[in-house]
């Protein structure tokens, strides 16, 4: 059992879910979020295991669909800011992929910050947050998280914030006979998580 006691507010706004923890605002995206979002998907230690690095078209495009996603459902990949600063660091929360995969369908939990934030548990902050978020309000039975074998750093979020490795690796569909395709999955059941 995991015992998440996240200071956090949850804020439901006309459109969507605003999420507040103790050092962090987690709200749908704005346009004016392009240059910083861009920053972070244009940096090749962020996007080491990702396929490649993002041009400013693709970062867009990315931003558009996360904040579509948000509007229409309310919850999703959250843009994360530092409450203090206002500084856009980047992205947690949740998301049904759209592609299949071998445990479809789920929910998945998952980040990418700014290299420049890394190491201050912003990432595992926002995350017990949404974890909360996932099971409380969306009652979620499951949500899951994955990523390439080697990625320690988001490994160690998942395992920081009490999810488990569910024993399976599989090859990522969108990444198959690449240096990448080599996947864990990690899993955190309802019951898994105490109040
Ligand atoms: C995955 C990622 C979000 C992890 O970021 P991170 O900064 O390592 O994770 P956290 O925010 O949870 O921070 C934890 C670290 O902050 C440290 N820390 C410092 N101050 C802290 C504080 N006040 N509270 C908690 N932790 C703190 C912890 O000790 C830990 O460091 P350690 O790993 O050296 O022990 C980041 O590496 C990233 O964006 N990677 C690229 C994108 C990516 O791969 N995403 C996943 C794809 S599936």
């Amino acid at each position: 059992m995991f015992n998440i006691v996240p200071t956090m507010k949850i804020m439901q706004t006309a459109s969507s879910v605003v999420i507040e923890t103790q050092r962090l605002i987690l709200r749908n995206w704005l346009d004016s979020d392009k240059k910083d979002f861009f920053e972070i998907n244009s940096n090749k230690d962020v996007m080491e295991f990702f396929p490649s690095i993002y041009t400013q078209k693709q970062s867009d495009d990315l931003l558009e669909k996360m904040r579509d996603l948000i509007s229409r459902n309310g919850w999703g990949f959250w843009a994360c800011q530092i409450k203090s600063t206002n500084q856009l660091i980047g992205f947690v929360g949740l998301n049904n992929p759209d592609y299949p995969l071998p445990f479809s369908p789920c929910t998945e939990i998952g980040w990418r910050l700014n290299k420049k934030f890394w190491y201050n548990g912003y990432a595992s902050e926002a995350a017990r947050a949404v974890v909360q978020y996932a099971f409380d309000e969306l009652k979620l039975e499951q949500i899951v998280s994955f990523t390439v074998k080697s990625n320690i750093r988001s490994i160690a979020v998942m395992e920081r914030i009490g999810m488990q490795f569910s024993g399976t690796t599989f090859l990522h569909p969108r990444v198959l006979n690449t240096h990448l395709s080599e996947h864990v999955l990690y899993v955190m059941h309802n019951s898994q998580f105490s109040r």
